[in-house]
């Protein structure tokens, strides 16, 4: 069994970003900016958003929090529209999941598809879909780069993905299944409603768990041999750790690693590739290298 391991591989990746960077100033270009929008006291979004910006500060990125306690839906939209006009931002992110007053879809529609580095903009989800230039969503993105990176062959596979969501799931299943590498794979994409899920799992050359339920996937779901990619991170309480928690991913970890081929860890495998993945859109859009027409 071999660990995918995401914290070095990212590592890797924000050295290079942060050459590229480099490069770009000395030939007259910008400095790239993310700007971050955070609402609400949500431990882990703050966690994460934290990640974010400390990430851009280590490749020599520019970042601009916008933190509230509480906003209404009409004022975020006019902060939306101040950072689509505004010349020296070259990103924009809505850290999600937002309080419930607020109509998640409409605050998405909003950001301009070019500075949507987060990738969930219909206009992106769309050409992501039909292999047109986009921004693609940063999870799935790190997922393929650190797949690419081990050079797990994915053409053929039959990658089962479970969890559909807006985030991961649902643009995963349409990147694995796209004509492209690492892509050309054979997926099936499970859910809340899917029946005999142990069935469908026991198929997986590529096992993808993305649901955020503490050891969903165990010994018996998965066949010998395996990939298993974990993107399930929750909180337990542990008081006999300095943060009073620990995470979890949504494999049974311990059962399951001796079956693999290859497995990601919790923390240190999804997690540090998706921040690479947010901050290579983010210099894209400064090198001024996409077109997302809007
Ligand atoms: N919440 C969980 N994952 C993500 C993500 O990739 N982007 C944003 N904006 N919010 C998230």
């Amino acid at each position: 069994m071999i660990l995918l391991d995401g914290k070095s591989t990212a590592a890797a990746i924000q050295e290079r970003l942060s050459q590229q960077v480099h490069m770009l100033q000395v030939s007259g270009g910008k400095v790239p900016h993310l700007a971050v929008i955070l609402i609400g006291d949500d431990p882990a979004s703050h966690t994460y958003v934290a990640a974010k910006l400390k990430a851009c500060q280590e490749v020599g990125f520019q970042s601009t929090l916008m933190q509230y306690a509480n906003i209404r839906e009409a004022a975020l939209l006019r902060h939306i529209e101040q950072v689509n006009e505004d010349p020296t931002i070259d990103g924009l992110i809505v850290q999600l999941p937002l309080p419930q007053h607020v109509d998640v879809q409409e605050i998405i529609y909003h950001i301009r598809p070019e500075k949507d580095v987060d990738g969930f903009h219909p206009m992106n989800y769309g050409c992501m879909a039909r292999n047109l230039p986009a921004h693609v969503p940063a999870t799935p993105l790190g997922i393929l780069a650190l797949l690419d990176h081990y050079q797990i062959e994915t053409s053929g596979k039959h990658c089962v993905i479970v969890g559909r969501s807006r985030t991961v799931g649902a643009p995963l299943s349409i990147l694995m299944s796209r004509n492209s590498d690492p892509g050309n794979a054979t997926v099936t994409l499970c859910h809340s409603h899917t029946q005999h899920l142990d069935q469908l799992t026991r198929q997986a050359d590529i096992l993808v768990a993305a649901v955020g339920q503490p050891r969903l996937i165990t010994a018996g779901m998965v066949k010998e041999g395996a990939v298993v990619i974990d993107v399930g991170i929750t909180r337990e309480s542990d008081t006999t750790r300095k943060l009073g928690y620990r995470l979890l991913g949504d494999v049974d970890f311990a059962q399951v690693a001796p079956r693999c081929s290859y497995i990601t860890p919790v923390p240190g495998g999804v997690g540090p590739m998706t921040i690479a993945a947010l901050l290579s859109n983010t210099l894209r859009v400064a090198q001024n290298q996409v077109y997302v027409p809007s």
